[in-house]
């Protein structure tokens, strides 16, 4: 927790003085005072000059004694800060015997080891293991790990740390022991100890080449019974892994421990991932439909770390998309491949652009690969991670699947066990397909995100029609000028009755046309790029960025008529909803500005019937037409306007849709009505599409005031066998003036349900009605709710902030002064949690002028705070100087 307000520098870099081989830790695990013991080889690095002073990373530890190679240090030989202990030269290699005592149950930071419900939990990453002991605490050591853990018997039955366990045995004073052997080299932010009163459920997996693999998934007692999904997922995991990319399990267990207290979704540490529960445990009855997805898509990301990021993990942290973004990608591919790929991909964008093109857009932009941070864990953003992966999806779209993956075989022939660089894997893919990616490159190094204007022009006489594509980049703090990137631009060109035309450009033989070549793969690389399609016999309507197929800003000027075609006839099912989408974007701005200069806000037949005939149409994937039909978030219109009033936009948004519930109530109500069928809850493809259908047009129908409709909503939330329906119903009781008695229902059923009371405090976190602020006030006393779980916080204070606009951005002031009085209370205790929450200030020069500097008002309050530690100061003295 030191206030650190010096910027770490990428091109700093340098190797280590020092290499790590070996470790052996011995744990005597006490919940106020853990000893540990710490045997380290030690040895200088050949290119070190003589005379280096070794130097440990270590924070709040109480060091007992070193030894070098036996002989313990006299006190004048070496010295300690607060971060640092810093120890003579060592000649060649030397033993080092270090004994540090810690307090884990003191531990608010949940950063290091700390006790969660009375078990022992490590989290290292980025920077935890310092906080463990002294170290050489940087990704590019990589040493061989033994564990001995030694514990109460009855307090602490099960103990684990990674790779294989060797021995076991029993002590004196009621206490036993378990040894680890990790076989693979690795950094120490992979590290992991788990010790406490836990239950197993346990399976197993043959792996390709035929080892037997034990899978195992650790959970408080009393919740083996929401295990299931999570070991399916693993076990989908483990085998989608093996098929597409070749890539195998590599040691005798593969072990999952679900925690309530956790900071951030789950973590990889070798052979032992620790998971937050609400991506372990889920039942039908306490798990929606994308509570199971996030499962899948979590325990998949986590699995496929162990060869993108342990196998052959990152050199420094700012190559930390090096692993995240490779490994979203990766499991963005798996629920692609296992589920509907459009409704995937959709999906996805949405959140990207929703949330990155938003980080994108403010004082936070970064690169994928940052050139400077003060607190790395303030890098964990979806920068790193979503356009990451997005980075990485456009290799694929460039170089073919074949393609990609002949580069990631040659990244992983050249790289496992080593610690390497975003240009490493960016050279692999080049290699591996004798490609120039040299442009490429620029994608790692540049901010914000790129806007490409289009036009097309079609010649009548010639039977051309030629695409104008115009690339630029917005200046982001500290990178004013930005240079033309590599962009692969996915096209296709559908005529009038919305056939895909066959496209040849100007200069290809006739031959080159084959079956498929309707959607094509432009490259873009200079400013300006024009590209002439001949035989076009009519006036075409472009179908553009197909599949989103990179992470830009795409304008052209779609009249409605081609919108409304498009949604009518575009086989790419990404562009198909996008013109949903843009269509409802336009309206709904239309609509705000309607309301700004006093004028009616009007909802146009022309669009009332495009969504009508979506609603009917058959011949779409229901889980499709739900997307299509979900109107842009009120966040998502937050970005594409100036000077906002964040009461406006919802108004704007409620009036459309309140129009269309009224207009289209008598189609919403059949299609409702089919589709729910009183069938026994399933989670596959087909049932999960059509919940979804059904409870979007629930969610309109909600809109109304109608007795009827009142019904039907207490009716789904009392006859619903899961909570994918139950909570629907209740989300759409809970803007409503008869929602009362449903939510003290749930309240009373749940109370003993951790991860269901937090759907229960998020909704009233997020309602628009009237005092959902004193609300949440009250609710922060609820006994369920506790200001030291990151979960619960993230539940009703973070939802608060970033899920309720209304209330959030009050003209009073009032919701932000919440606001930052939370994160200055949460700052002292868990630092990473305040600094995200500081995070939904970082918009406020886009606010109308009031609200803007009551924001910045609270900014500089919580920038005035004493102690502020340097993860929440970095945010805010970045958004300060927007
Ligand atoms: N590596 C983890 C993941 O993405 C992220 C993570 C888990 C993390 N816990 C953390 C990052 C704590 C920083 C701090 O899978
Ligand atoms: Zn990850």
């Amino acid at each position: 927790m030191t206030a650190t307000r010096t910027a770490i520098r990428r091109l700093d870099y340098s190797a280590p003085a020092y290499l790590i081989d070996r470790v052996d830790l011995t744990f005597e695990l006490e919940e106020t005072n853990t000893r540990v013991l710490s045997r380290l080889v030690v040895k200088r690095n050949p290119q070190t000059p003589d005379n280096v002073p070794l130097v440990l990373h270590g924070e709040e530890l109480v060091l007992e004694y070193v030894k070098v190679d036996g002989a313990p240090l006299g006190p004048g030989t070496y010295t300690q800060t607060d971060s640092q202990l810093t120890l003579p030269a060592i000649a060649d290699t030397a033993i080092l015997e270090i004994v540090t005592r810690i307090n884990p149950a003191a531990n608010t930071a949940l950063s290091g080891l700390y006790v969660s419900a009375g078990n022992f939990i490590t989290q290292c990453e980025a920077e935890g293991f310092r906080r463990i002991t002294f170290y050489l605490d940087r990704p590019d050591v990589m040493a061989k790990f033994t564990t001995t853990i030694i514990a109460d018997k009855n307090k602490y039955p099960v103990l684990l740390s990674n790779g294989n366990r060797v021995g076991s045995g029993s002590m004196d004073k009621n206490r036993h022991w378990v040894k680890w052997v990790d076989p693979f080299k690795k950094p120490s932010y992979l590290f992991a100890l788990v010790a406490g009163k836990l239950v197993s459920l346990t399976d197993s997996f043959v792996t390709a080449s035929g080892r037997n693999v034990a899978l195992e998934i650790y959970v408080e007692p009393g919740n083996i019974d929401k295990c299931h999904h999570a070991m399916a997922a693993a076990k989908k995991s483990m085998k989608w892994d093996e098929d597409r990319f070749g890539l195998e399990y590599d040691l005798d267990a593969y072990m999952i421990v679900a925690t309530a207290d956790f900071n951030m979704g789950a973590m990889e540490n070798k052979g032992l991932n620790v998971f937050n529960t609400k991506y372990v445990l889920a039942r039908p009855d306490t798990a929606t439909d994308a509570d199971f997805d996030g499962i899948d898509s979590v325990v998949a990301h986590e699995y496929f770390h162990n060869w993108t990021g342990n196998r052959v993990t990152c050199r420094d942290w700012f190559q930390l998309s090096l692993k995240e973004g490779l490994t979203v990608y990766r499991d963005q591919e798996f629920s692609s491949d296992l589920g509907s790929r459009a409704v995937q991909r959709i999906q996805n964008v949405r959140n990207l652009r929703e949330a990155q093109f938003a980080e994108d857009a403010g004082p936070q932009a970064h690169p994928v690969r940052p050139d400077e941070y003060q607190e790395i864990n303030n890098f964990y953003t979806w920068t790193v991670y979503e356009k990451g992966a997005e980075v990485v999806r456009m290799y694929a779209t460039l170089l073919g699947r074949d393609g990609f993956r002949r580069g990631m075989d040659l990244y992983f022939k050249r790289h496992d066990g080593h610690a390497v660089t975003c240009d490493d894997f960016r050279a692999a893919m080049a290699d591996a397909n004798e490609a120039d990616l040299d442009q490429f490159g620029r994608w790692y190094q540049q901010a914000g995100t790129p806007v490409l204007e289009v036009e097309g022009v079609y010649d009548d006489a010639a039977h051309t029609y030629t695409l104008t594509v115009r690339q630029h980049t917005p200046a982001t703090p500290g990178q004013p000028e930005k240079l033309p990137l590599h962009i692969p631009f996915a096209i296709g060109l559908l005529d009038r009755r919305g056939q895909e035309l066959p496209l040849r450009l100007a200069h290809e033989p006739i031959a080159q046309l084959v079956a498929d070549s309707t959607s094509r793969v432009l490259e873009l690389r200079k400013e300006v790029e024009t590209f002439t399609f001949v035989d076009v016999p009519c006036q075409p309507v472009p179908s553009l960025l197909r599949d989103f197929s990179a992470p830009v800003k795409l304008v052209y000027g779609y009249s409605d008529d081609e919108l409304v075609f498009l949604i009518a006839h575009d086989n790419d099912a990404f562009a198909r909803w996008e013109a949903a989408n843009t269509y409802a974007s336009n309206l709904l701005k239309s609509a705000y500005h309607a309301l700004g200069h006093g004028e009616a806000v009007v909802v146009p037949p022309q669009f009332v019937e495009a969504f009508g005939k979506l609603l009917t149409n058959d011949h779409i994937d229901p889980a499709l037409v739900a997307l299509m039909l979900e109107l842009p978030s009120e966040t998502a219109l937050f970005e594409a306007l100036n000077d906002v009033d964040p009461t406006r936009i919802h108004n704007a948004r409620q009036l459309v849709k309140q129009a269309l519930a009224r207009e289209l109530r008598a189609t919403f109500l059949a299609v409702y009505q089919q589709l729910n069928d009183g069938a026994t809850y399933r989670y596959d493809g087909e049932s999960v599409a059509k919940r979804s259908l059904k409870n979007v047009c629930l969610d309109y129908l909600s809109e109304l005031d109608d007795p009827m409709i009142a019904e039907l909503l207490g009716n789904q939330y009392r006859r619903a066998d899961n909570m994918t329906d139950r909570l629907a119903a209740l989300q759409a009781l809970a803007q409503r003036n008869d929602g009362e008695t449903y939510l003290a229902d749930f309240g009373n059923v749940w109370q003993d349900d951790a991860l269901v009371m937090d759907k229960w405090f998020s909704l009233q976190a997020t309602s628009s009605r009237v005092g959902a602020l004193s609300r949440v006030q009250a609710l922060m006393q609820h006994p369920a709710f506790s200001i030291k779980n990151p979960n619960k916080v993230r539940a009703l204070i973070n939802a608060f902030c970033m899920r309720n606009p209304v209330h959030f951005h009050a003209l009073d002031g009032y919701g932000y002064a919440f606001a930052a009085d939370r994160i200055i209370e949460l700052d002292k205790l868990n630092p990473q949690i305040a600094a995200r929450m500081a995070s939904s200030f970082n918009r406020w020069t886009k606010l109308e002028p009031v609200r803007r500097t009551l924001m910045k008002g609270e900014l500089e309050r919580i920038a005035g705070e004493a102690g502020l530690s340097g993860d929440t100061f970095e945010i805010v003295s970045k958004a300060l100087a927007d």
